[in-house]
């Protein structure tokens, strides 16, 4: 299909999202975060950002979630802005692990003791770590002002209910954070670090900024709205490969395979893809399968890609 064709385009998009929501009856909603075992399983919505700046929306794409995991793309982009690739690299590694997004068994295995990559729970603790400021609330606006810029809201904000119940339940997190102080990773406040880790994993978001988001990612940090260059292409380079790699934990491989498109997905049920140089696509659906990636999310993309041959392999 023609990508300049946007009515076939909606069509497509509002029968993919017809045709998949009952695949959310073969996963659960996360219940580790009390908060987030209150969403509902049935959802499932997806907003489409050409990289001229052309939205497509279908189903729960106004619907908020909390962008959890998709927002360690972000924390990673503000540490390499603030401190570049060498001395994040050095504390952080490039590699996937196969293991589940909060395991703890390599930290000590591996020697130095440094997260295999940034987007393990880990990985991403060791990033907030990097991110400069007086204060949590002025670290964490570093993180809020890049997605404002990038997703044209500037009302993003922190929910604070999830937030809460993140950081009541974070005793494996707590654990991660206090062996990386240990091994010399992490420097200063744990708590302040483990603090802005669960809010930035809080950042209530739809599908139609993840998806602007993921446009500009997709057009290497250019943003044809404000028509800026909003960050280097290198650091744009850097996620997307994570994001290939690395961004749908231990099911990177089959996603690479099924669907090809580099993305990052979040246990609240979103799901971030950025065709290169095409478009950035947000996916919502609450409902997990056993890795942690939303199943319909999963199963509506794998259908966009085939239909659009958006595969970058
Ligand atoms: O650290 C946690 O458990 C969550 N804030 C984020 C985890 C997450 O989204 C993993 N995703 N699939």
């Amino acid at each position: 299909m023609d990508l300049t064709d946007h009515s076939g385009l909606q069509q497509l998009l509002e029968d993919m999202i017809r045709d998949t929501a009952g695949e959310a009856e073969k996963g659960e909603v996360a219940s580790y975060i009390p908060e987030l075992a209150r969403q509902e399983k049935h959802m499932l919505g997806i907003s489409v950002c050409l990289v001229d700046g052309t939205l497509l929306s279908a189903g729960d794409a106004n619907h908020s979630f909390t962008l959890q995991s998709i927002s360690k793309i972000f924390s990673l982009m503000v540490a390499l802005c603030e401190h570049g690739p060498d001395y994040v690299f050095q504390r952080v590694g490039k590699e996937p692990t196969g293991d589940p997004f909060n395991s703890i068994i390599k930290l000590e295995t591996i020697k130095p003791h440094k997260p295999l990559n940034p987007m393990i729970n880990a990985g991403a603790i060791a990033v907030a770590g990097m991110i400069p400021g007086a204060s949590v609330e002025e670290r964490l606006d570093k993180i809020l002002q890049l997605l404002r810029k990038m997703s044209g809201n500037p009302d993003l904000r922190v929910n604070e209910k999830v937030y809460q119940s993140e950081k009541q339940t974070a005793d494996r997190n707590r654990a991660l954070a206090y062996f990386l102080k240990d091994s010399g990773i992490l420097q200063g406040d744990v708590e302040e670090t483990l603090d802005l880790y669960f809010r930035h994993c809080s950042i209530d978001m739809t599908t139609v900024e993840v998806a602007r988001l993921a446009a500009v990612l997709a057009a290497d940090g250019y943003d044809a709205r404000s028509r800026e260059q909003l960050f280097p292409r290198e650091v744009a380079r850097i996620c997307k490969t994570f994001m290939i790699t690395c961004g749908m934990y231990n099911a990177s491989g089959e996603f690479a395979i099924d669907v090809g498109i580099p993305a990052k997905s979040g246990v609240a049920g979103g799901i971030m893809a950025a065709v290169p140089q095409r478009m950035g696509i947000g996916v919502f659906g609450p409902a997990l399968d056993d890795k942690g990636n939303s199943v319909a999310g999963v199963k509506v993309l794998e259908k966009l890609s085939d239909r659009l041959d958006l595969s970058v392999f």
